[in-house]
């Protein structure tokens, strides 16, 4: 856990956010990661964006638990007695499905949901322990994408580890490739991962689904201004930034961008950095990949995981898949 420190600007400033920002702004083109979406404003907003039509990613793979919960947690757990973790649990909302599912197979289960945010993970546990009796919850605060450590499960326990809501979408394929070989890493042969990605389809869908009418994801993307004005001291004015959404076919992404509308100057008070921005340039905030065919497969085989069966919608428009440790 990064440690604050103090500057002549006497803002208390986190060392892993400055450093992230400096690299990114002094960069061309000029970048800054999607992890700084996430302060409490931006995790509010990203939750909107769950619930807007032309969102159909959490609402498709939503669709394909209510399907499939059931098949999914037996053929994890192939006989045993399940343990779930969750990387990245959020609100844990979909996890219900399979939550109630383990309960209704083998009556009680352990889950052990993962997440940056305290706030959120003892939301979702007092939500979880209320509404499903038969769950356990043991919450673990910590930032999975920096490495972690999950105890090994007893010798009659098989551990599911969720990775559900398309949440590996937004790393660069060589970084999704260690992550999931930091969770092989983790688990013992026989141990599963459920893996939720969404799939390259229709640019217009896709489109649409990232810059919706009522405008929530343009204001998730300028939220990101926001937050450096008020932890690093800096001046954006979030209205001379325009949203744009882009879809890269060759590289299978869409990208999220912040466009300045004109020459301006920012300044970052916290560590006197002035960036200058031309009309047209911009900041990429995300990539959000759309796998094709086969591809996750082909990920789960070259991190140590068997394959062993997925799930999609109708329109075939997101995929669920299981993976077996060996
Ligand atoms: C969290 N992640 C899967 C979202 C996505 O679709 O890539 C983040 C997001 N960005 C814009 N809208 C939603």
């Amino acid at each position: 856990m990064a440690t604050a420190v103090s500057t002549s600007s006497a803002i208390q400033v986190n060392p892993h956010v400055a450093q992230a920002v400096r690299a990114g702004l002094t960069s061309l083109p000029k970048r800054l990661p999607p992890w700084l979406f996430y302060d409490e404003a931006g995790s509010r907003l990203f939750e909107e964006i769950t619930e807007l039509p032309e969102y159909y990613l959490t609402r498709t793979e939503r669709s394909i638990l209510v399907h499939n919960a059931g098949e999914m947690i037996a053929r994890a757990a192939d006989g045993a007695r399940l343990r779930i973790t969750e990387l990245g649990a959020g609100s844990a909302d979909k996890t219900r499905l399979l939550l109630r599912a383990a309960v209704a197979q083998q009556g009680a289960v352990l889950y052990e949901p993962v997440d940056v945010s305290a706030t959120a993970l003892l939301v979702a546990q007092a939500r979880i322990e209320r509404e499903i009796p038969g769950v356990r919850v043991t919450p673990y605060a910590m930032d999975y994408t920096n490495g972690f450590y999950l105890d090994r499960a007893s010798a009659d326990e098989r551990r599911l580890v969720l990775y559900i809501g398309s949440s590996i979408g937004n790393f660069e394929p060589e970084e999704a490739r260690q992550l999931l070989h930091k969770v092989r890493k983790q688990l013992a042969p026989q141990d599963c991962l459920l893996l939720g990605v969404d799939l390259a389809k229709d640019d217009a869908v896709l489109l649409a689904a990232y810059d919706d009418a009522a405008g929530t994801t343009a204001a998730f993307n300028k939220n990101m201004l926001m937050r450096l004005n008020r932890e690093l001291a800096a001046d954006f004015d979030p209205a001379a930034f325009a949203h744009r959404a882009a879809w890269n076919q060759a590289r299978s992404r869409i990208e999220m961008h912040l466009v300045s509308r004109r020459t301006q100057r920012v300044r970052l008070a916290a560590f006197d950095l002035d960036v200058e921005f031309q009309p047209g340039e911009s900041i990429h905030t995300e990539n959000s990949y759309k796998y094709r065919p086969h591809e996750a497969e082909t990920l789960l085989a070259e991190t140590g995981f068997a394959p062993t069966a997925s799930w999609t919608d109708e329109r075939g428009w997101f995929a669920v898949h299981l993976a077996r440790a060996y």
